[in-house]
């Protein structure tokens, strides 16, 4: 019997040493490519989505947060820290408490989902809710971890990208090459950063753990899309007030800019911003049309491929992979609004079939 064992034990040979010394998982990756016909009939392109949020907490986080924990546990930490829109701090409580570790949380006041906060809770972490933004609570974590022993798991942590690399040797090895683009959402660009570095090593003979044969033929174009109410990469200077419905990217100065901006070059791709609504008709689509469920963040890459499908920027028939990095459940409010931003409201019915079958449109 084989199951998934995890990011570490999956690619141990492609990932530093220090990760495997003692190995903290939930067995975190291996989630699925799904083929989009829907989006692939809209754009004339094979688009596929590597749908993150069945990571065992919900979001691509967990990839780096197995690294982060196992390499704080080969030190002997007792104690982690992390700033968080939400789901790191999910991530991080839940690998904390598998490890036995301490965890505290600084969330921004507000503007975080209470999916994500209440994981923080169940998994016992010390949650401290921050009376600033996500920015805010970045500098002071980084603050408090050089001068006291707690250790900081956000992806300024090199372990973070390391494992969250794993994500795009996943896509490879699911279609036997690279994909010619690759759309993820963007916020403290941890994610791009990673991505971009998975693809350049599997396609490098000379990388870690390739032993001199290169697994993908080239790279894709990487594809970022910020929230326009918090687009600092694409305005090309720090927001201070972000804003956005779309609350795990609401960043307005990204702790791996410069590596974003290295990522979209080196790739030949490009960061642009979309709209909340454009955001929230992307999410409307998923659910509807593809069947899969995803945070308003995650929306963005399919938000932004069809922006750039509208202004004629999308090849024919490109091979092309969205990461829709967090589950529906995370933030289900946006779930309950039609269209016209209005509350859903359950049809109500009698126990009656015939009165079912009408408002089933049977009758
Ligand atoms: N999508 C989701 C669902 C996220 O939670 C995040 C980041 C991103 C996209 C953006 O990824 O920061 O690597 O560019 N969430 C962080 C957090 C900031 O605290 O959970 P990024």
């Amino acid at each position: 019997v084989h199951q998934w064992r995890g990011v570490i034990a999956e690619y141990a040979d492609r990932l530093p040493a220090e990760l495997s010394q003692q190995v903290v998982t939930l067995r975190e990756g291996g989630t699925p490519l799904i083929p989009a016909e829907h989006l692939s009939e809209l754009t004339g392109a094979q688009v596929h989505l590597k749908y993150e949020g069945l990571n065992p907490t919900g979001s691509f986080k967990d990839r780096g947060m197995t690294a982060a924990i196992s390499a704080a546990a080969a030190r002997g930490a007792k104690a982690v820290l992390c700033a968080s829109t939400g789901n790191t701090s999910a991530s991080a409580a839940a690998y904390a408490a598998k490890a036995g570790m301490t965890c505290g949380v600084l969330v921004p006041d507000g503007h975080i989902a209470m999916g994500k906060l209440s994981q923080a809770v169940a998994h016992g972490a010390t949650l401290l809710q921050v009376a600033g933004n996500f920015d805010q609570c970045l500098v002071v974590a980084r603050e408090l971890s050089e001068k006291y022993p707690i250790e900081l798991v956000n992806s300024v942590n090199p372990a973070r990208i390391e494992g969250q690399k794993t994500a795009s040797f996943e896509v490879v090895d699911a279609l036997g090459d690279a994909p010619d683009i690759h759309c993820l959402p963007v916020g403290n660009a941890g994610n791009i950063t990673a991505y971009w570095q998975g693809y350049r090593e599997y396609a490098d003979p000379a990388a870690p753990g390739a032993n001199g044969q290169a697994a993908a033929t080239g790279t894709p174009a990487m594809w970022g899309f910020q929230a326009a109410g918090a687009a600092p990469i694409v305005l090309g200077h720090p927001v201070e007030e972000p804003d956005t419905i779309a609350t795990a990217i609401r960043i307005g100065n990204p702790a791996s800019w410069q590596r974003a901006e290295a990522a979209r070059d080196e790739s030949g791709g490009l960061i642009d911003m979309v709209t909340d609504e454009e955001i929230l008709d992307a999410h409307r689509l998923l659910s509807s049309r593809e069947g899969v469920f995803v945070e308003p963040a995650s929306a963005a890459s399919v938000a932004g491929l069809l922006k750039m499908h509208a202004a004629g920027r999308v090849p024919a028939g490109a091979t092309i992979v969205c990461t829709v990095t967090g589950h529906g459940l995370k933030d289900t409010q946006w779930a309950l609004k039609g269209a016209d931003g209005d509350d859903v409201e359950p049809t109500r019915v009698p126990v009656d079939p015939d009165g079912i079958a009408a408002a089933l449109g049977l009758a």
